[in-house]
C-alpha cells in the first residue's frame, strides 16, 4: 500500500513537472487575403470546419492543448500539418506543389484526413460520405484545370 502511494506521488509529481515544458507553436500572423485558397463556398466551409485547425494559420487551440503531455501531441500535429499544407498561404505555393497537394487531398480525404484521433475529440469536424465526395471531386477538378 505504501509503495503504491509513493508511486502515485511520483506520478503526480512527474505530471506536474512536465507542465514546465512548453512547446510554442504560435499562430503566425494572418496571411494576406490573396494568399488563402479559393474554393466554392460549400468546399470552403468543409475545409474551414475540418482542416483549418491543422492546415491554416487560424488554429483554434482547445484548453487541453496547454496540458502536457497532450500539448506535445496536439502541437506537433499542427506544426506538422502546417508544414505539409497550409491553406492560408496556398497562393505562395508553386504550381507543382499545388498539384501534389490537390492529389494528396483527393487521396487522403477518403479516410486519412482529418486524422481519426482528431475526429474522436472534434465531432464537429466529422465528414459525411457526401462531404468527402464533394471535396474529392473539387480537388480532382482543380487538378484538371492545372493540367491545361
Ligand atoms: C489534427 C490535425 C489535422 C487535421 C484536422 C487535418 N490534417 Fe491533414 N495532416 C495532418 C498532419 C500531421 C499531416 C502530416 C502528414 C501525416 O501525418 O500523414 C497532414 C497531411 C496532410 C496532407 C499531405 C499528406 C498526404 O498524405 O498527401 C494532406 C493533403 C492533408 N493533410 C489534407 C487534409 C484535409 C483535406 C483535411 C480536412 C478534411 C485535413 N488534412 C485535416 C494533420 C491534420
Amino acid at each position: 500500500m505504501k509503495t503504491l502511494k509513493i508511486l502515485l506521488a511520483w506520478l503526480v509529481a512527474g505530471l506536474l513537472l512536465i507542465q514546465l515544458i512548453r512547446i510554442e507553436v504560435p499562430n503566425p500572423p494572418k496571411a494576406k487575403p490573396g494568399d488563402e485558397i479559393q474554393a466554392p463556398p460549400k468546399v470552403m466551409a468543409i475545409l474551414k470546419r475540418s482542416c483549418y485547425d491543422c492546415h491554416s494559420n487560424h488554429t483554434e487551440w482547445p484548453w487541453y492543448s496547454d496540458i502536457a503531455p497532450i500539448s506535445f501531441e496536439v502541437r506537433s500535429h499542427v506544426k506538422n500539418g502546417r508544414n505539409w499544407l497550409n491553406f492560408s498561404i496556398w497562393n505562395q505555393y508553386d504550381e507543382e506543389k499545388k498539384e501534389k497537394l490537390y492529389k494528396g487531398i483527393a487521396k487522403s480525404i477518403d479516410w486519412k484526413m482529418p486524422p481519426p484521433d482528431y475526429l474522436w475529440v472534434h465531432k464537429e469536424a466529422r465528414l459525411s460520405p457526401e462531404e468527402r465526395k464533394l471535396v474529392k471531386e473539387w480537388a480532382m477538378s482543380q487538378l484538371q484545370k492545372e493540367e491545361h
